[in-house]
């Protein structure tokens, strides 16, 4: 499934029929702070996404909730009319208030309103790729995701969504929603040092689903390891670029959507995401969830 791409670390990777680059990008952090609002720089935040593209990035991950509809709105702006070979991933499931919580929304009508929401504000008429978030902002819940998944296999049998995935699943919902409908990715949280996923990932591998890991540098609480500065420091490399080329030698199921609100860094992303890692480095850095 994974292919050599001349152009960005890692090739590309096919979830179900759409080819994407392994290196894609995560729009989360465009949103002002906390994920509420407008960005502080608009036209910084329109220049990222361009570039993104730009750079040869057909793999971006969005959702409606984040800003709420911020990001989406950004997307369009920079983007639309989009190119072919980019594929945009939403997620729904929740919903944000005005605190800048993240409550639930998972009944049917939820599901289905935030659909269509997702299709205006990213002015498209199928959805490429839905996941359907469960758990919470803690992280994976257990409880069965069936009337929401079926929800969304409905909306896709209705031609409103081409593929589906879950997000913030737990090991036995993802087989529940594989025994439900075909899914082409989990996106999880998990970097360097937050492996819970390891033996959920070697699974998908085997299945040839995606695992697409959510805050790959650490999130809103970027990685630090010294394990990492001193592999970062023998290579001359950056240590966000460490974390990512780390991932990508981990299992080639894995997809990259690193988030950055600077061209400069994701510029530094790309370019050191394809160093290839030694026997020695990648030790080193097992060491560290350890
Ligand atoms: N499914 C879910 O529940 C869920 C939850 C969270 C996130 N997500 C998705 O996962 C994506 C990635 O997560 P994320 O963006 O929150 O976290 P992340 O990718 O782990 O980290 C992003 C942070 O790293 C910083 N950064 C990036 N490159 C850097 C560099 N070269 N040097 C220094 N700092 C650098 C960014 O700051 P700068 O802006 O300064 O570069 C930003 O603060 C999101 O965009 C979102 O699409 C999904």
């Amino acid at each position: 499934m994974s292919t050599p791409s001349p152009s960005l670390p890692g090739g590309t990777w096919t979830l179900g029929d759409l080819t994407v680059t392994r290196f894609g990008y995560g729009a989360m952090q465009l949103a002002g702070p906390g994920v509420m609002g407008p960005p502080a720089d608009r036209e910084g935040a329109l220049a990222v996404l361009r570039e993104a593209v730009a750079l040869g990035i057909t793999h971006i991950d969005t959702s409606d909730a984040y800003g709420p509809h911020v990001t989406n709105e950004l997307i369009r702006e920079a983007l639309h009319p989009y190119p072919e070979s980019l594929h945009i991933v939403t997620k729904v499931g929740a919903t944000r208030d005005e605190q800048g919580g993240w409550p639930t929304a998972r009944r049917p009508e939820d599901l289905r309103r935030q659909v269509h929401d997702n299709l205006e504000s990213l002015r498209l008429d199928v959805l490429d790729l839905v996941d359907l978030r469960l758990g919470n902002a803690e992280g994976p819940r257990p409880g069965s995701l069936a009337e929401a998944f079926e929800t969304l296999v409905e909306l896709q049998q209705q031609g409103l969504i081409r593929h589906l995935g879950i997000s913030n699943a737990t090991e036995e919902q993802v087989a529940e929603a594989q025994s439900i409908a075909p899914i082409v990715c989990v996106q999880n949280m998990y970097n360097l040092a937050h492996r819970h996923d390891d033996k959920l990932i070697d699974r998908l591998a085997t299945d040839g689903v995606a695992y697409v890991p959510f805050f790959p540098l650490g999130g809103f609480t970027p990685l630090q390891s010294s394990a990492l500065s001193a592999v970062a420091a023998r290579l001359e490399a950056t240590q966000m670029s460490v974390a990512l080329a780390w991932l990508l030698h981990r299992s080639p199921n894995i997809l990259l959507i690193p988030g950055t609100s600077s061209t400069a860094h994701l510029r530094q992303n790309i370019a050191g995401a394809g160093r290839s890692l030694s026997h020695e480095d990648l030790t080193e850095l097992d060491d560290v969830s350890r």
